[in-house]
């Protein structure tokens, strides 16, 4: 996806032209923020995005959608860019149902390979009132749905959005299942990731110590906290940081769930963490949004070598196809691939350089 992606054009243009009391849910397809625009205010479940939202002056909160502090019927317009998870979108749409003033607007946005059409009619059962439906370009569509509360249909399926919830998974066949708390807006919310998995079975031979860790332990992109949970143990002086507001809740659940403590930090890919660790775990995103981003990896391989002590040791698991080795070339004097499977590779990296 490039910075001129037709949706984001569009989205632009109708912040550019929305009326007072607009609420504009922010997630991760946003490519370009424009200046604050008096009068529209801003709920995102990511820090990055919130960092440049406050950058640029908007009102803006961080959580997982939460829009408690709007009050019920005083909106008179809302704008929603598809997410790409279904419960999340019908979760935003019953949000908006309620926030809405009777004849107030919800614009929607999203490609036909993404469901927008069907999301366009439910939103209008939802919200009770009529439907515009558009093309933009190619696939691309946009609904302008009415809100008509007296007309209003049940709530959509957004399977509890908001709940907190236990999961079971196991990878391996003979592997008892692994228990945990997750919910939708995670990625991968429902399953144990398999490169993840991948480290945690190499790791105590990658870092030549026994399990759980002793010393600062930082979990970085920690998302429910696997990796952490996996690890962890009385004596670990745990850190755990992630973008995801709904990551974030989950991890410190997870963690108490466990009986362990830690810190649990919102980051930009560690940018809000000071202190240096003697091991950083780590699985870094390669997507943001619908697009790959190599960038991403390398700021979270940057990432590690700021925090890292001069004698501490960081473990990377990356899918095999991310040419992780050249980047950390950069920061890391030393960089060992421990061992690879199909999919996956682990790098060990040691030495941070001075940058
Ligand atoms: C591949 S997942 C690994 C999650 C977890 N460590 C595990 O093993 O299950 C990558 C994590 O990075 C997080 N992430 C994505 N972009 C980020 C950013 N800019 N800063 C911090 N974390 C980010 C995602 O929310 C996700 O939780």
């Amino acid at each position: 996806m490039s910075a001129v992606d037709p949706a984001n054009q569009f989205l632009l243009q109708l912040i550019r032209e929305a009326p007072n009391e607009t609420l504009w849910w922010v997630d991760e397809n946003i490519l370009t923020l424009p200046s604050a625009i008096k009068g529209i205010s801003a709920i995102t479940n990511r820090y990055d995005l919130y960092q440049q939202l406050k950058q640029q002056h908007w009102p803006a909160s961080f959580s997982d959608f939460d829009a408690s502090h709007i009050q019920e019927s005083s909106l008179s317009c809302v704008l929603l860019r598809l997410p790409k998870e279904k419960p999340l979108v019908h979760f935003l749409i019953n949000q908006t149902a309620k926030l809405l003033q009777p004849g107030g607007k919800l614009y929607l946005i999203g490609d036909k390979s993404e469901g927008i059409r069907g999301f366009n009619k439910r939103a209008a059962t939802r919200l009770g009132g009529s439907l515009e439906e558009k093309k933009i370009s190619g696939g691309l569509w946009f609904g302008k749905i009415t809100s008509n509360p007296a007309k209003a249909g049940e709530p959509l399926d957004d399977q509890n959005y908001t709940q907190l919830r236990e999961v079971l998974d196991s990878i391996d066949t003979d592997d008892t299942a692994f228990q945990f708390i997750s919910k939708p807006g995670i990625y991968g919310w429902q399953k144990i990731d398999p490169g993840s998995h991948f480290l945690i079975e190499n790791l105590s031979e990658m870092l030549d110590q026994p399990l759980p860790l002793s010393g600062k332990v930082l979990d970085l992109g920690c998302g429910y906290g696997y990796l952490s949970l996996k690890t962890a143990g009385a004596e670990t002086e745990l850190t755990c940081t992630d973008n995801n507001a709904a990551a974030l809740l989950c991890c410190e659940e997870n963690l108490s769930a466990n009986q362990l403590s830690g810190k649990v930090i919102a980051s930009n890919a560690g940018d809000m963490i000071t202190e240096k660790f003697d091991t950083i775990l780590c699985n870094p995103p390669f997507h943001s949004g619908f697009a790959t981003n190599s960038e991403l990896t390398e700021r979270f391989v940057s990432a590690a070598a700021r925090c890292l002590k001069t004698n501490g040791q960081a473990c990377f698991v990356v899918n095999k196809h991310i040419a992780i080795e050249q980047k950390a070339g950069r920061y890391f004097a030393k960089i060992r691939v421990h061992s690879e499977n199909k999919h996956f590779k682990l790098i060990h990296l040691s030495q941070p350089k001075a940058i």
